[in-house]
């Protein structure tokens, strides 16, 4: 038997785990309660079914987003690319709770058709979610949404995302690969 050489290895703060795994990209939530929207930086969501989506999100209930979201039922996820980064990293250390985060970032809100919450118009991609299961809020802050309704700008070839690496770090993404897979 070969034994292993020792590897240059270091061992990984427990609390830096997220960093590996987080998946991307980092989406802007937009909600609406009592005549308001407010838009949130969020990074931890996870695809769950193809069809209809379903998509597992966390949304901290510190966040002001967390009330509307879970008495509304109801929000959008909008997709940024990298021409968006400084208004992603603003909207996700402002609070909607004292600012209106679309009139000081320079974000256009723009009417949904299935849920009150609006679209940010300068995303390439909004998603129109309700939330379809609440049994995971109280323990999790882990609600699950089904898209209902999809939008897509069609000009936006490869779209260059934002994928985010903690601490205000991030990758953007640009390179296509394509090889023969199994998966969908
Ligand atoms: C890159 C990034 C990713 C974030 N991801 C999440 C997340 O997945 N869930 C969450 O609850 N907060 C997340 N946040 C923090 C919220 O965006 C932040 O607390 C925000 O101020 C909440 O706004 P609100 O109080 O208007 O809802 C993230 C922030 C940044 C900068």
């Amino acid at each position: 038997m070969r034994r292993a050489r020792p590897t240059a290895r270091k061992s990984l703060s427990l609390s830096r785990v997220y960093r590996l795994l987080e998946p991307g990209p980092v989406v802007l939530l937009t909600t609406a309660n009592q005549g308001r929207a407010n838009v949130m930086t969020m990074s931890w969501h996870t695809m769950l079914e193809f069809e209809p989506p379903l998509v597992g999100c966390v949304v901290s209930n510190r966040n002001f987003s967390f009330e509307a979201l879970n008495v509304r039922k109801e929000c959008v996820i909008n997709i940024p690319t990298v021409k968006l980064a400084e208004a992603v990293v603003k909207c996700g250390n402002a609070s909607g709770r004292r600012k209106d985060k679309f009139a000081a970032f320079g974000l256009t809100a723009v009417p949904a058709t299935q849920v009150a919450a609006p679209l940010i118009a300068e995303c390439y991609a909004n998603l129109e979610c309700q939330v379809v299961d609440a049994a995971l809020v109280a323990r999790y802050n882990f609600f699950v949404l089904e898209v209902v309704k999809a939008w897509i700008d069609p000009k936006v070839g490869v779209p260059r995302t934002l994928h985010h690496r903690g601490r205000g770090e991030f990758m953007v993404a640009g390179r296509t690969l394509r090889l023969t897979s199994r998966a969908k």
